[in-house]
This record gives C-alpha cells, structure tokens and sequence, in this order.
C-alpha cells in the first residue's frame, strides 16, 4: 500500500532558541498561511516558557503548537519537569519525545522514552518520536540495526495514525548542514514503514514519518518528495519564518 494518501506534518522545533519577542516570527509564519491552500499541516514546538503564549497567539489558526517533552508522570514532586498533561493544558496538541539532544544531554532511555510516549497518549497528545543513528553507527553499517531497536523500544502499543508521528533523525545530520543522501533517507524511511505496518497493521501505514536534520529550503524538495517521507522536523530553519514558509512550500 502506498502512503501518498498521508497528509505531511512540517513542524519547528525551536530548541532552547525563542524569548517572547519571538513570537512575531510564529505570528509571521500564521499569517503567511492563512488563506492559502499548501496540504501540509504545520506545527511550531516552541520552549516550554512559550507554550501557553504561542497557543493563544495561534488560536483558530492553522499553525498547530507542540512541546519539545514531557515527564511520564501526570503529576508529581519531579522539579522542573513538564507533564504531557500539562503540556495539553498550555494549548499543545503534540509533543516531541526522545530527540537525540534529550536522549545525549538528559541520558534518555528508549524505555523512558516509551514511557514518554504513553504519556503523551494518555494526555490526548499526538507523540512525535525521534530516532536516529550516530555518524559511528552509520559508518559501521548499523543504521538499520539502531533505527529498528529504537522503534521496538521507543514506541508503546497503541500507535495509531492520529496519536504518533515517527521522525528520523541522523545525529550527525542535525544542525551540521549534512545530511545523508537521498537514497539512504529513502531506505531507512522504508525501514520504518515495514517496522510500523508489520507491528500496527491497521495503522502502520498511516503513520507520518519525518525526516529531521538539516533541513533547509534549498533541500526540503528534494527529501521531502522522497517515498515514506511525510513531512519534515526543523530545527535551525524553523526560528525565521521566512525559512520555515519556504520549506512549507515544498508542498505548495
Ligand atoms: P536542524 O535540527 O534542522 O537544526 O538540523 C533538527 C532537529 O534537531 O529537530
């Protein structure tokens, strides 16, 4: 079955990028798209200290808001941490869940990453879960081997369409300006797309998968008419609107 039926997600994912003068960029970005017509939902993952703040700025807008994690716990004495069901309450309709930066800076598990998932499913949040190998694994011919671990420990039962977005992203592609070549995105893509169609056979293929790591406009073309690649996860190029609404275009 193919998966040309699968509506793209182009989400931003600000990082630790984004003081409320920011704002203006996401509010450019709005209102760019609003009336036009590009089949590509578009989603901005501001800082948590944004959250709320870009939710109501994007009310009744087509830009969706998603958060950059969640804690696994609905509630709880964990300082500092951010529940999904929190997160929902600031106005996200998303989450992303075990970036690369997470899994390196904060030592994240696939299992707590799961965790991190049940979470977002339970708090009605569509789990946006990132994998990706690292230069070494990739040079050492594993990347298939990792992605596959990572999607057979990372993601919990349950997945739907609706409910869980995949992303694919290389390590050493993400904020290097490299990225891998349009046939191995396409392999590791319809590596993913068998592992989701094999364990969720009704849903499997109605999964959006992402590609993440450099993306830019001069490349979203390119990877983003790639077979299996259903959207885009931004970083660097998602803080200016005027980048991001150019790799949108990609869909226009
Ligand atoms: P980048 O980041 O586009 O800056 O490479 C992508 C990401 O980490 O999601």
């Amino acid at each position: 079955m193919t998966t040309t039926h699968i509506r793209p997600l182009v989400a931003g994912n600000w990082k630790m990028n984004g003081l409320a003068a920011a704002l203006g960029e996401a509010t450019a970005v709005n209102e760019a798209l609003s009336g036009s017509t590009i089949p590509a939902d578009v989603m901005l993952c501001p800082p948590a200290t944004l959250l709320s703040r870009m939710a109501e700025a994007m009310r009744g807008s087509a830009v969706r808001i998603g958060a950059q994690d969640c804690h696994p716990a609905a509630s709880g004495a964990h300082t500092g941490d951010i529940s999904a069901e929190m997160v929902k309450d600031a106005g996200a309709s998303a989450v992303i869940v075990g970036h690369s930066e997470r899994r390196a800076d904060h030592a994240e598990l696939d299992r707590i990453v799961r965790a991190k998932a049940v979470a977002a499913h339970r708090a009605g949040l569509t789990a946006i879960v990132c994998i990706g190998e690292t230069r070494g694994e990739r040079a050492a011919g594993l990347t298939i081997d990792v992605v596959n671990r990572q999607l057979k420990s990372s993601l919990p039962d349950g997945v739907t369409g609706a409910n869980t977005v995949v992303a694919y992203e290389p390590v050493w592609a993400i904020g290097t300006g490299l990225t891998p070549s349009t046939d191995d995105v396409a392999e590791v893509h319809a590596a993913i797309r068998a592992h989701l169609t094999g364990r969720f056979p009704a849903e499997g293929d109605r999964v959006r998968i992402l590609y993440g790591g450099s993306v830019k406009p001069s490349n979203a073309k390119e990877l983003m008419s790639l077979p299996n690649v259903n959207g885009a996860l931004v970083g660097g190029a998602s803080l200016k609107a005027d980048d991001f609404l150019a790799i949108i275009r990609a869909y226009a």
